[in-house]
């Protein structure tokens, strides 16, 4: 009878202690658009939240820890017990593409994968689940018909003047693949263009050239977007975390890409501005320049959807467009 109590007891202790066990995701990169926004996400209490940073910096609902996303360190002990580890450094690729800029591009999304996997490799309790950032631009330009993750057609194509992007999303995707880590499951987030609210997003560009008069079809218009709402990030995100046999390459995007020309429409509607200047070709590449960008960034037509997501039961909460700006303004208004 003694011994039942005691066990019991125990049990009692012991569930009580589950419950204050919080469930640890690990983000490289965190401090960035998509970091933040899975941040404000998963703050609820249940998430212990560590993000890995180059700067010192303090979150009110994270840790950060200083890495260098080069060399294996202290910070390689975070990782120990990790739910999720999910990797979204690397530098900006809204720059020129000159020498230095394409190394930082190339090398920080290499050299971090590369040794988040020896720090995986040296854990005694590995990360369950490892997401690595890739970016749905691993996809041919096209307009005919649209990229799954099983008959997708990957590569460049000159119109689109993104061979030095695909040459990125490769090695970022082969630094990834090459790393044997047994016991932890590895998918690969073919990620495209997330709008959201937070600071730094695509979103804010759009909304800002659509503001100012500039809000018309780029180059021909006829180009496909891909993009997904902040909200489905974080959802599928949460849906690989729970789907145990989710593996390998995952399309995040929503399930209804637009041309350019039906989205710069439908932005200027939901912000009520009527006209919008469009940007011919020509135009576009003195723009680039002068705005520090690559106009591959708004001329590729990015023709993608989530076939793997959709098809294992993934219900999306703005598979469309109109439904995910309004939104977005309606939170924007809510704040002013
Ligand atoms: N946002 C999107 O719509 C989107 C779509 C598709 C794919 N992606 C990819 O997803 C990842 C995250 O996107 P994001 O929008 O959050 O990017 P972001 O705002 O530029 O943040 C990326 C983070 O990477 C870190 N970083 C920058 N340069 C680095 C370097 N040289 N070495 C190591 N870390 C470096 C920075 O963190 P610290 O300065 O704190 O170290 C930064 O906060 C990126 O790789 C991006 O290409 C984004």
């Amino acid at each position: 009878m003694g011994m039942l109590k005691f066990n019991g007891l125990d049990k009692m202790y012991e569930a009580k202690t589950m419950k204050n066990v919080r469930r640890k995701i690990v983000i490289a990169g965190g401090l960035g658009f998509l970091g933040r926004t899975l941040i404000k996400h998963f703050a609820n209490g249940a998430y212990e939240l560590v993000v890995l940073s180059r700067n010192e910096n303090e979150l009110p609902h994270a840790k950060v820890v200083v890495w260098d996303g080069i060399h294996l360190d202290q910070w390689a002990a975070e990782l120990e017990g990790a739910e999720l580890l999910i990797n979204l450094a690397g530098r900006s690729v809204n720059c020129r593409y000159n020498r230095r800029n394409r190394c930082a591009i190339m090398d920080s999304r290499v050299f971090s994968t590369r040794v988040l996997g020896q720090a995986v490799q040296g854990c005694r309790k590995a990360p369950g689940l490892w997401i690595n950032s890739s970016t749905a631009t691993i996809y041919k330009h096209r307009f005919d018909s649209s990229n799954d993750e099983k008959d997708g057609l990957i590569g460049a194509h000159p119109d689109a003047k993104d061979a030095f992007s695909v040459d990125v999303a490769l090695a970022w995707e082969k630094a990834f693949r090459e790393i044997d880590v047994p016991g932890t499951r590895k998918v690969i987030a073919r990620t495209a263009m997330v709008f959201g609210s937070e600071e730094g997003g695509v979103y804010e560009v759009l909304r800002k050239m659509v503001c100012f008069g500039l809000g018309g079809k780029v180059a021909s218009g006829r180009q496909y977007v891909s993009w997904l709402h902040e909200k489905d990030f974080c959802g599928a995100i949460e849906w690989l975390m729970a789907h145990k046999e989710a593996s390998g390459v995952y399309n995040l995007c929503s399930p209804c890409p637009l041309t350019n020309r039906e989205m710069m429409k439908t932005l200027r509607d939901a912000i009520g501005v009527s006209f919008g200047l469009p940007a011919m070709r020509l135009i576009l590449d003195v723009g680039a320049l002068v705005l520090r960008t690559e106009v591959e960034l708004m001329i590729k037509s990015r023709r993608v959807v989530p076939a793997r997501l959709e098809g294992a039961g993934y219900v999306f909460t703005f598979p469309c467009l109109q439904g995910a700006i309004k939104e977005l303004e309606q939170k924007d208004k809510g704040r002013k």
